[in-house]
């Protein structure tokens, strides 16, 4: 069986998770459902990064032992994974789940779970044997990689990384705080040697760094040259041991990569346990590794990562993982999530606010994050947006079908599944069949390459969207054959039951298809369509038209996705959010509050986004504020006023960049408007603009524009816009055409 292994970055347990780590384990999630379904063996790992100054600090700042803490600490992942409806294996188990009772030391096998996630910490005393046996490995297999110097510079402590060689002062470009100047001997790691190693190998495997725009990220940063790296510590109390030298211990980055190893049985046995031994293999077409993963992150992973298993795997390519994917960051209605700023996002208010209503809360999250913007990119959370589509997609489009369609067929068929005329299910005539076949199929999940489909190209919106036009055929579909019309005519007896057994066999290819994203709600329609078998154990080959039984008893119809009000819901999700708010206080958060962590830890999801995209160059809202505002006809002024001139200084206030279009969709009930993604350079922007009757969105994507970047941010239709694409304003009607480039101009390049 082909085996399938993905991992989440692990955690740093020194802030409680919030909606942008929930992302990333959300997406895995979704990824493993999938590949299961596709009829992989699949693990899937995720786990908290527990050594470093930063958790020793917080530690004493709680008063705690730094064991203890994490410990603590560690607690609340576990518990936010199964709330999200994550069943999780922790290593070892030593915490409520994984091998706990069954005698053993250490599990690196879910016992009786092996679908579960599985969880790895890396003070567990496994990783530490890992660690050493990597390094080990890395001193034996490429002698000389490892050599003891002298080093002196810039440390950023809190982001845990050096900023800058030698002792010039300098901010950390992440956090933007001074650096601590550091001096010591320690252990390098000789980076340097392995550039053209890593040059061939994205030459070679253009899917080890994804998706194409960061590798090329990668690629120039490898080709700049690399620096041989730090890879002890000798200041540092809380880490793993340097093996043979006690004062030292191991740089925490070398410590955490490893954890994707010991996770799955590394420490075990000679080479690994077998688990290890099935999973860690990278053979294209049988086997694959894939780590998933922030931006923010990449270069550990994409640079450092690999050139740790080479120099311990020298000539053992298979011990590569296959594909590095980056994600972009979720960021509070274009703004930054900071704890000081009080507007973080927490899952669990989320989920238990509309739960309270009767609404699948984990679910509509899953499908609003996966669904909202095309993966890879940032993308902004909003309240208002997750209530929109969950309404739109979920409450009218899903829910109102499954509804309807099984409500028809207790009414008129006596809860059965109506049997279809011998040739209706097979009849290439057969509308439903027809637009399944090559747009669903073709689309998702392949039925006969299984795997290549947008799913398996992690492009998740577009696997929604496919599906969603599978919902939107069959809801025309029913409106086009009216079954309450033919259901009061005998002789039209057999015509209904062709109509309602196609909408049923369609519910049914939509609920394994969308089962990935949103496992509960389609399990529970799933039951409701009298289906005794597991959902999630529905394969995505079985998706042939024609399957479904007639004659299958239904169970008791309920709707599963109630339409929610939008006020009450809003007042609800601040009553929640502010109730976990509090908790979090009378528990005493475990970020100081005056530490402000949360800006500059690696979870903040601002880190590199630019300052001035934040200024306010504008002090009302004049009508430049508005992003490509839609064209009012204008009336005809005879003598225009004379223009105010500016001085050159008010021009330069104005930040125009060149970007490119990333993707570009309508604003659901705005004929005007367009939610265009565009990346700037430095940052891909979501922006607004009211182009869409004169511009059709596909042919928007990969055309170099023109943006203000410094406007206040506004919301349009309930949707952020940050930034403005600039457009001449042409005849009478205004007219808009973009103003763009006949050269190639890079992304971000400045117009003055
Ligand atoms: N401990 C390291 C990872 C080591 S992996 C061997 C770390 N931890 S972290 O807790 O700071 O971040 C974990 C992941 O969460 C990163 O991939 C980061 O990009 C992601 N996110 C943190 N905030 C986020 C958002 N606001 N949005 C999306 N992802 C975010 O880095």
């Amino acid at each position: 069986m082909r085996t399938f292994y993905i991992t989440t970055p692990i955690y740093y347990p020194n802030a409680r998770p919030h909606v942008g780590s929930a992302y990333t384990t959300i997406v895995c999630d979704v990824l493993a459902r999938y590949k299961r379904m596709c009829g992989y063996d699949v693990a899937f790992l995720t786990g908290t990064d527990e050594h470093g100054e930063k958790l020793e600090r917080s530690a004493e700042a709680a008063g705690q032992s730094p064991s203890q803490f994490v410990a603590e600490k560690r607690k609340l992942f576990v518990q936010l994974w199964e709330k999200l409806g994550i069943p999780v294996s922790v290593y070892g188990g030593t915490a409520t789940h994984g091998c706990a009772g069954t005698g053993k030391s250490a599990c690196a096998t879910p016992d009786g779970k092996p679908d579960s996630l599985r969880f790895i910490y890396t003070t567990h005393p496994d990783h530490e044997k890992s660690v050493q046996r990597m390094l080990r490995l890395a001193q034996k297999n490429s002698p000389g990689v490892i050599y003891k110097g002298q080093y002196q510079g810039r440390y950023c402590v809190s982001d845990e990384r050096y900023i800058a060689d030698g002792s010039d002062p300098v901010n950390c470009d992440i956090c933007g705080r001074p650096a601590e100047l550091i001096s010591e001997e320690n252990y390098f790691f000789k980076l340097s040697a392995f550039q053209n190693r890593l040059l061939e190998l994205y030459e070679k495997h253009p899917e080890f760094v994804q998706p194409e725009y960061r590798r090329n990220e990668v690629k120039s940063f490898v080709k700049g040259g690399l620096r041989d790296i730090s890879v002890s510590r000798k200041r540092l109390k809380w880490g793993i041991p340097w093996p043979d030298d006690p004062e030292q211990v191991f740089y925490v980055w070398y410590d955490a990569l490893t954890s994707y190893m010991t996770g799955i049985g590394y420490a075990q046995g000679e080479n690994g346990n077998e688990e290890f031994r099935k999973y860690w293999r990278n053979k294209p077409g049988e086997s694959e590794i894939v780590h998933m993963l922030g931006k923010d992150i990449l270069r550990f992973h994409a640079v450092y990562w690999p050139a740790f298993i080479m120099a311990a795997y020298p000539d053992q390519p298979e011990m590569l993982p296959s594909t590095v994917f980056a994600h972009g960051w979720i960021y509070y209605e274009q703004d930054k999530m900071s704890k000081s700023k009080g507007n973080v996002v927490y899952p669990e208010p989320i989920v238990d606010a509309l739960d309270s209503f009767g609404a699948p809360g984990n679910d509509a999250l899953r499908y609003y994050l996966l669904r909202e913007a095309p993966f890879g990119q940032d993308t902004s959370f909003s309240y208002e947006g997750l209530i929109q589509r969950y309404n739109s997609d979920l409450a009218n489009g899903l829910g109102n079908l499954a509804s309807r369609v099984l409500a028809m067929v207790h009414q008129y068929f006596e809860s059965r599944v109506p049997q279809p005329s011998p040739s209706h299910s097979d009849s290439p005539a057969n509308a439903l069949r027809t637009v399944a076949r090559p747009n669903i199929w073709a689309a998702v999940g392949n039925q006969d390459a299984r795997e290549l489909g947008q799913y398996n190209e992690l492009k998740f919106s577009d696997a929604l969207q496919t599906i969603w036009r599978l919902i939107s055929r069959v809801d025309a579909y029913l409106v086009q054959r009216k079954p309450w019309v033919l259901a009061r005519n005998p002789d039209q007896r057999q015509e209904l039951a062709d109509v309602l057994y196609d909408a049923c066999e369609a519910l049914r290819v939509i609920l394994i298809l969308a089962h990935p994203v949103m496992p509960n709600a389609t399990a529970q329609i799933w039951v409701q369509m009298g289906q005794n078998t597991l959902l999630g154990e529905q394969q995505f080959d079985c998706l042939d038209w024609g399957q479904l039984a007639p004659g299958t008893a239904l169970g008791r119809v309920v709707g599963v996705f109630p339409r929610l009000e939008t006020a009450t819901t809003l007042a609800k999700l601040d009553e929640f959010a502010e109730a976990d708010r509090n908790r979090d206080t009378r528990m005493g958060a475990f970020i100081k509050p005056e530490a402000k962590v949360d800006d500059r830890s690696p979870q903040s999801p601002v880190r590199n986004k630019p300052k001035e995209a934040f200024i306010p160059v504008q002090t009302e809202k004049t009508p430049e504020a508005t992003p490509t505002p839609a064209p009012e006809p204008r009336a005809p002024s005879p003598q225009p006023p004379p223009p105010t001139l500016i001085s050159i200084e008010d021009f330069a206030k104005v930040d125009m960049r060149v970007g490119e279009v990333k993707s570009a969709e309508r604003v659901p009930g705005a004929t005007k408007l367009l939610k265009l993604l565009v990346d700037i350079g430095s940052e891909v922007r979501q922006v607004v603009a009211g182009i869409a009757e004169y511009y059709e969105p596909e042919k928007l994507i990969g055309m170099k524009v023109v943006l203000v970047t410094n406007l206040q941010p506004r919301k349009l239709r309930g949707v952020e816009s940050n930034g403005m694409i600039v457009a001449a304003s042409v005849g009478e009607q205004g007219r808009p055409v973009l103003v763009t480039f006949k050269e190639e101009v890079e992304n971000g390049a400045r117009l003055k």
